[in-house]
């Protein structure tokens, strides 16, 4: 049968991807928010539909159609991506995490429009939960768990700190350096990182690319 062959050799597992920005509210009518375009987590949810997945895309507010047959949930915050990669996440077998989550909220969000007054203005900004560490704290051995890194500097060794710290089965460094990487545009240049020290450094491609070669390694860890 054609459907649990080479095909689609994902067919009866479970897929949950994270993607696109969060936007932290200031006020009513203002956020924190960051250049993610939520291409890169779009393109990996297709993949694991076309290789058989069943597929739960977690996505802040992004402009991109979700690809038809994925199953969509649209967040805002970080805290509501926190809510509802943790209640998918434990049936999920494949789990990628390439959301460019805010690092800090503010503290308090403002009932009314803050008015425009001093010369200076401050925010108070708290620290939101890390969704892929506390996935990964979570993690059964038959779950597979990705990660991504954007970096600037010291990019291999922050980035292997990240995938052991947030236990991982490998991470996708995302190359800030090169000239069409990144996370606003259609390629990326990334470094696979595996949690046994192994990497695979790929060059620049279309995002729908980088996401075969993501789901090619997701299928080697799969195969016994
Ligand atoms: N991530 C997450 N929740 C957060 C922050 C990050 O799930 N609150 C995930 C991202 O989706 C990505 C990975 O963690 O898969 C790494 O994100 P990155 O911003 O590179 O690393 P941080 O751990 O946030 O550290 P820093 O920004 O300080 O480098
Ligand atoms: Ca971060």
């Amino acid at each position: 049968d054609h459907h649990f062959g080479k095909d689609r050799p994902l067919a009866g597992k479970k897929a949950l991807v994270s993607a696109g920005p969060t936007y932290e509210a200031i006020d009513p009518v203002r956020y924190i928010g960051n250049h993610s375009s939520g291409k890169m987590g779009y393109a990996i949810a297709s993949q694991l539909l076309l290789l058989g997945a069943e597929v739960t895309l977690v996505s802040g507010p992004s402009g991109l159609v979700p690809p038809a047959g994925v199953n969509v949930v649209r967040v805002t915050s970080a805290a509501e991506m926190l809510a509802a990669c943790q209640s998918h996440f434990p049936l999920s077998d494949i789990t990628v995490m390439s959301a460019a989550v805010a690092d800090y909220t503010p503290k308090a969000v403002a009932d009314q429009k803050i008015k425009k007054a001093d010369s200076h203005l401050t925010l108070e900004l708290v620290k939101t939960t890390d969704i892929l560490a506390t996935l990964g704290k979570s993690k059964r051995n038959d779950q597979i768990l990705v990660g991504f890194a954007l970096e600037t500097q010291d990019e291999e060794t922050n980035a292997q700190d990240k995938l052991h710290r947030k236990n991982l089965d490998f991470i996708v460094l995302n190359s800030m350096r090169d000239e069409g990487a990144g996370f606003a545009g259609d390629t990326n240049k990334v470094t696979i990182i595996g949690k046994n020290g192994d990497k695979e450094v790929f060059g620049l491609k279309s995002k729908e690319e980088v996401a075969k070669d993501i789901c090619s390694r997701v299928i080697r860890l799969l195969a016994p």
